[in-house]
């Protein structure tokens, strides 16, 4: 056998072998080699036509990019013209469709349809002669669109060859080129990162990627297949059912949704529908609807088509997700952590299938970023059951006296002091102890084991006390008498007797654990005991100011400053002293300040991972020089877990437990506070 032989031999081979990893690839979902195999089967192709050119035909898939660029496209007429689909915007609309649809078709009861989602993207014509594609075309007007064969061939997605055998000689497959939310997102980010034009969608993107002069261009661009449809057919058979129609494109290699499904009648559409639309934000492609056709082609044959739109199909839309309104005002929310939330008051707008007043504007990062003002018409976005936003201002339409939108200096809620803390997207109320939006988490904080440890007062009895009116602020707590628990619902004698005691109990507590209790932004456990342990007495604490606070052990300025916000607050201080009024108290230890044998006292440690400046051994010395004790496993006990380097599995069991955790550094704040 000559050389040339053999190799127009193995290119063969190759080609088909190439041709099949594509289909299991692109059309199955389900690759069968690596992709530095495929890598290697595709050079060793590009090597032997290298040596032989004349053996290069255009469906090599050497082939996908090698065309010069054009200077303009060429015009094509649709031999089958590609016709629009008829949109309905709700179910009553699809079913008035299916009515019309057997109304034609003799009152037949029940028909068969195929439901597509509707994907957003653009319309693409393949001509496959002999089963080798020979032009691609857009759909233009629907009688004459452009041809983009060389574009439409760098498409992975797309066969340059047919697989099997059976097609007609010559078949024009119609289908969508799109682009997915992934690739959408990192084309725009690396053209933001150029500074250039960034797309306003994917359907965008997929038509400017796909309308290209350079083939090369479109190349690099992530651009997918899905096929739909059929345009000509000559000399060959296609199935009689639409269904079965791309059950045999598949076989061939064309690529076909997965998600196309057969129904019967109005509800298996409408059931469809609504299983494509709780699955659309997890399909990594954007769709705007569904598309429900008559399966049967006797059956579309005898509807015919109107205009340009066939009577045996329908897309069945999702509902616009963006709309334009007036913004009236701005008004601010305080969530249950005395954040802020600027939201939109609008006027109503239907957008995303609801009728929408009021959008948040997340915060006033978000709001300056925007430079949203009042009086402005705004782009409102309302995407499944995400909360409405305002995405935009239409800049355009902006009246003169647009107000600029401020953060009130007290809460709305409360009329505590709001704080931003520089650098920071969220404002929020500082009156932690005393504000109503804030109540019930607060609530449930400061009783909670490991703060005020009020065994049986749990969270739905919080909503209880709350909701009925019974407790305001944490010192609400200590008025409650078992008459008046008893009276609330789902509440026995003997449970109100056993919470009352729970809370007489809880009068008797640790300055660190009522410190934590109080749930100061910033001030967790670790903090609170350090805290406790610098100041020794309330009074010190309230004393100190910023600077004086960042002298403690493990405070910085964040830290200071939300203590110290919280502290001015004098509703917070009316509380603290409600508190103490109510008899809740703790026994007065000296302040540390500088440490001194027993500074330590009384608590426990355990160790996991590696410190770096000290051995296991002398950290246990030194903790027990300070009157600490240190044992070998994290319980109900424990007060702190060192995290040294490579924690091991106690650092899990002490999160589960919620022990207060130290890193090297603030321990060695501690031992050397
Ligand atoms: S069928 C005669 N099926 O929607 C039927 N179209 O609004 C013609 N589209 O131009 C189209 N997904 O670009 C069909 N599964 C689907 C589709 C689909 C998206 C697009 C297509 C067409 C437009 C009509």
């Amino acid at each position: 056998m000559t050389d040339r032989r053999k190799a127009r031999q193995r290119i063969e081979a190759l080609r088909r072998e190439i041709g099949q990893h594509d289909y299991c690839y692109y059309v199955l979902d389900d690759p069968q080699i690596p992709d530095g195999e495929y890598d290697r089967l595709l050079r060793e192709l590009q090597a032997l036509e290298l040596e032989f050119p004349d053996l290069v035909t255009a469906d090599s898939p050497t082939q996908r990019v090698g065309a010069a660029p054009l200077l303009e496209f060429a015009e094509v007429r649709h031999a089958v013209p590609m016709l629009s689909l008829d949109n309905a915007f709700n179910e009553a609309e699809v079913r008035a469709f299916d009515r019309r649809v057997r109304e034609r078709l003799q009152n037949m009861a029940q028909i068969e349809y195929v439901a597509e989602p509707k994907l957003d993207g653009l319309a693409i014509s393949l001509l496959y002669r002999q089963g080798v594609l020979v032009r691609g075309a857009t759909r233009g007007d629907g009688t004459t669109g452009e041809e983009v064969t060389q574009n439409v061939r760098t498409l992975p997605s797309i066969p340059l060859r047919l697989l099997g055998k059976g097609y007609p000689e010559i078949l024009e497959v119609r289908g969508e080129v799109f682009m997915p939310r992934s690739g959408f997102a990192a084309l725009n980010r690396r053209a933001a990162q150029r500074n250039e034009k960034t797309f306003a969608n994917p359907r965008n993107a997929a038509a400017g990627s796909l309308r290209q002069l350079d083939p090369r261009v479109t190349a690099e661009r992530p651009l997918e297949f899905f096929c739909y449809g059929t345009g000509q057919v000559r000399d060959g058979e296609l199935p009689d059912r639409h269904s079965a129609i791309l059950a045999r494109f598949r076989d061939w290699g064309l690529r076909i949704n997965p998600e196309i499904d057969s129904v019967s009648g109005m509800d298996g559409c409408l059931e469809y529908y609504r299983r494509i639309t709780a699955k659309r934000a997890t399909l990594p492609y954007a769709i705007d609807g569904v598309v429900y056709k008559v399966d049967r082609l006797d059956l579309q044959q005898q509807l015919g088509f109107v205009a340009r739109a066939p009577r045996w199909a329908i897309a069945h839309k999702f509902p616009a997700e963006e709309a334009m309104t007036v913004l009236k005002a701005v008004e601010f929310q305080v969530g249950r952590t005395g954040a802020l939330t600027p939201v939109a008051r609008l006027e109503p707008v239907f957008v995303g299938g609801a009728t929408v007043s009021n959008a948040t504007l997340h915060n006033m990062d978000e709001v300056e970023r925007k430079d949203v003002r009042v009086g402005d018409t705004v782009i409102v976005r309302r995407a499944g059951d995400v909360i409405p936003e305002v995405a935009g201002v239409v800049l355009a339409k902006r009246p003169q006296h647009a107000a600029r939108v401020r953060l009130p200096h007290r809460c709305p809620v409360c009329g505590s002091a709001v704080i931003r803390p520089e650098g920071e997207a969220v404002a929020r109320c500082t009156g932690g102890l005393f504000c109503a939006a804030q109540r019930k988490e607060l609530i449930r904080h400061f009783s909670s084991r490991r703060a005020m440890d009020i065994e049986g007062l749990g969270e739905k009895l919080v909503d209880q006390l709350v909701d009925a009116g019974l407790v305001k602020t944490p010192a609400d707590i200590f008025t409650l008498t078992a008459a008046r628990l008893a009276a609330l619902e789902h509440m026995g004698e003997k449970s109100a007797q056993k919470l009352v005691m729970a809370i007489e109990r809880a009068r008797h507590t640790t300055f660190q654990r009522f410190l934590y209790a109080l749930g100061i932004r910033e001030v967790g456990e670790a903090t609170a005991a350090l805290l406790a342990q610098y100041f020794g007495t309330l009074e010190a604490l309230l004393a100190a100011d910023e600077s004086v606070l960042q002298q403690a052990p493990d405070v910085g300025p964040v830290v200071a400053a939300a203590i110290a916000a919280f502290f001015r607050e004098p509703h917070n201080r009316e509380v603290i002293s409600a508190l103490r009024e109510a008899g809740v108290q703790w026994p007065e230890q000296a302040p540390a300040g500088r440490t001194g044998p027993g500074a330590l006292s009384g608590m426990t440690f355990v160790l996991t991972g590696t410190l770096t400046v000290m051995s296991r051994d002398e950290a246990k010395r030194r903790i027990q020089a300070l009157g600490g004790k240190i044992t070998g496993s994290v319980s109900k006990k424990t007060d702190y877990l060192v995290v040294g380097a490579e924690p091991g599995s106690k650092l899990a069991e002490a999160q589960q437990q919620g022990v207060a955790l130290l890193d090297e550094q603030a321990f060695l704040k501690l031992l050397q506070a």
